[in-house]
């Protein structure tokens, strides 16, 4: 740990055109919205948003948390992403697609325009999608992800995306209750060299009948041969080329839904965050421009997945607004080897490149000195996003990535905030490894007691947002209760409920802010958030199971992994438990839930009260020692059976 006490000033060249060229910027941008959030926020909206109506408040606190922006403000979001860039950024490359086999395009402004529109104009005629209609996206990674997000923000539907990695059951559950009525997506795409499908995903989630659906727009990338429900499934390719490319967009109020994206929480089912469009642009441009300062001719690369936050806000909306050219990968980054990220950095002089701790890991682990291999002399700024990074993978991130001349940005932020909260600004802030620094301006973190008492220096407390700010989650699809009772129901400040991120964190003597991790039971598994409610959940639903608890266990490379401990009821016997509740959990959610461990013990540690004591499991988990009061358990004895059971495994 001693990278710990390193600080790594901002390169002088690069922060000299910075768009926040020192911490005297930051704390004259912080200080001016301390002293007038509202007009910080109003100067922001009137340089930034193409309005087509004024708004006539800035920020309508009546009934909190349910708060609003820039009420009564028209705009309309693919607007401020295209039509408002093509008199000057026609023949700019908008989108950089390179594909899994290599195979590379570029998509100007104005030929996405161009396909916006038509598919605007495809959802309206073909299916009658209007404003306010939910449409689930089961994409893989090709432009047209971006082109649907974008013709339905044109035309008002409400986009919902499921990352291609969910199950049929997790993909119909978010059908269910978004109500969706239709579903966008591919007959596959190519990983690794090879296709892979996603459409009998679909298949198999409407199966067993979606009432809502009333039809499949399918796009034909690896024109693998698929199964086909006439009458419900429609063929992109076939059917796009007789749309007119003009779609005039609809007025959208500030603070009409733009998209849901579900995630998971602490307790039960998935929750679908939803965003609106104004605040959420508003902040997805503001902070491309400045944490990862985008310019002039600069290519950005985010490796997420669309599936994700972070592919919404900063490979799509975030990129576009800010009128840059953003870099879409339909592969992964280690095929066909552990340069092909380098590679790719290389080719298309990339600026901006910004990806997970995990990634960096692998890439680390796989190929140390791949990154000497390729001329790398275009990344000006470096990112990091999803969990916290360990100084060792952060030292090889900027000393051999960055070649010791990039910023690192350490960007902590969620699904609920809709963009960056706290990050360093490449041209600003002295960064410390593994720390995310800085509140950015106009977002006010502390570091709190559920009373509202500021934690001292070294004292781990709950993250808090106390002011709310235009990107933040509106509310949770269908259920505003626990939208409030989520995300606004653990701390108080001067009597009022703030935002509660379910993150830990810690200021130091400078007053910079490191995140300890989530103290909620939701777990992070390379970058892939999960509730273990949820995955508790889908083994429940196995016959022979009689209880279950799941912990993470700190990884290597996935930065956690899940660890499962069941118990199995009376009579049943299951000689291969792992692979068992592997297959289930690959049903009910996803590969992206198979568990590293599954134990079957004889109980689980219980208070006399039945609560299960999942601190003693982690403990378990990790090899620790337990340290905690078992006393007071109803069977204390279970603790040593469980311990012996763990190590067998
Ligand atoms: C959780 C949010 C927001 C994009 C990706 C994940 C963790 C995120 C950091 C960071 C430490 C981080 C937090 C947070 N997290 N960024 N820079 N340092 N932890 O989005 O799925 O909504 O997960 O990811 O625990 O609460 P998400």
């Amino acid at each position: 740990m001693s990278h710990k006490k390193q600080i790594f000033n901002p390169n002088p060249e690069f922060a000299k055109n910075a768009a926040i060229p020192s911490m005297d910027a930051y704390w004259e941008l912080q200080n001016r919205a301390i002293e007038d959030y509202e007009g910080f926020w109003k100067g922001f909206a009137d340089e930034k948003i193409d309005w087509l109506t004024p708004y006539d408040k800035v920020l309508d606190e009546s009934n909190a948390p349910f708060y609003k922006w820039f009420t009564n403000g028209k705009l309309n979001v693919s607007n401020q992403c295209i039509d408002r860039h093509l008199a000057d950024k026609a023949d700019k490359t908008a989108i950089l697609f390179e594909g899994d086999r290599g195979d590379v395009e570029h998509i100007t402004y104005a030929q996405l325009s161009r396909r916006v529109n038509k598919m605007a104009n495809l959802l309206k005629n073909e299916f009658g999608i209007i404003k306010g209609d939910r449409v689930v996206l089961y994409m893989p990674m090709i432009p047209e992800a971006a082109y649907a997000m974008l013709a339905c923000a044109r035309i008002g539907a409400i986009h919902s995306i499921v990352f291609g990695g969910f199950s049929a059951e997790a993909l119909k559950d978010r059908i269910e209750d978004a109500k969706a009525k239709i579903v966008i997506t591919a007959d596959g795409a190519y990983r690794k060299g090879k296709p892979y499908m996603l459409k009998q995903v679909v298949d198999t989630a409407l199966e067993q009948g979606v009432g809502s659906v009333e039809g499949v727009l399918v796009v034909k990338r690896n024109n693998e041969e698929i199964n086909w429900v006439d009458g419900r499934d429609h063929n992109y390719n076939e059917l796009i080329t007789a749309q007119p490319d003009v779609c005039p967009f609809e007025e959208m109020d500030s603070e009409d839904p733009l998209f849901l994206l579900y995630t998971s929480g602490s307790t039960g089912k998935p929750k679908g965050v939803q965003h609106s469009g104004a605040g959420y642009i508003l902040w997805a441009q503001m902070t491309m421009e400045w944490v990862f300062d985008v310019k002039g001719e600069d290519v950005f690369w985010c490796t997420a997945d669309i599936g994700w936050i972070t592919g919404h806000t900063y490979i799509v909306y975030g990129p576009l607004a800010a009128g840059t050219t953003t870099l879409m990968f339909e592969g992964v980054p280690t095929y066909p080897d552990a340069g092909r990220a380098w590679k790719m950095v290389q080719d298309h002089k990339v600026t901006q490149f910004y990806t997970a701790p995990t990634a960096i890991r692998v890439l680390h682990k796989m190929g140390e000195d791949e990154p000497k291999k390729y001329d790398l002399s275009s990344l000006k700024v470096l990112g990091t996003v999803g969990e916290p990074i360990d100084p060792p993978a952060w030292m090889w991130y900027y000393e051999v990535v960055g070649n010791s001349k990039c910023a690192i940005v350490d960007t902590w932020w969620q699904t609920e905030t809709g963009g960056h909260m706290i990050s360093p600004l490449p041209g600003a802030t002295p960064i410390k490894p593994g720390c995310a620094t800085f509140a950015l301006p106009g977002i006010m973190a502390e570091i709190l007691d559920p009373d509202g008492t500021p934690k001292e220096v070294g004292e781990t407390g709950l993250l808090c947002i106390t002011k709310p700010w235009p990107s933040m989650i509106r509310t949770i699809w269908g259920d505003p209760e626990r939208y409030k009772k989520s995300y606004f129901g653990d701390a108080v400040k001067e009597g009022k409920a703030v935002y509660f991120s379910g993150d830990g964190a810690v200021l130091d003597e400078d007053g910079y802010i490191t995140i300890t991790g989530r103290v909620d039971d939701v777990i992070n598994v390379s970058g892939h958030r999960m509730g273990t409610a949820e995955i508790e959940a889908a083994v429940k639903d196995d016959p022979s199971v009689a209880e279950v608890a799941v912990v993470g266990k700190p990884h290597p490379i996935k930065g956690e992994s899940i660890f499962v401990y069941v118990v199995l009821k009376e009579g049943h016997i299951n000689a291969d438990i792992k692979n068992h509740i592997n297959q289930l959990l690959a049903e009910e959610i996803g590969n992206i839930a198979k568990a590293d461990h599954v134990i079957e013990v004889p109980g689980l540690p219980k208070t006399r009260s039945g609560k299960i004591m999942r601190r003693i499991l982690r403990s378990i988990a990790k090899g620790e020692a337990i340290t905690q009061d078992i006393s007071t358990l109803e069977d204390p004895s279970i603790v040593e059976a469980i311990i012996s059971k763990a190590r067998e495994a």
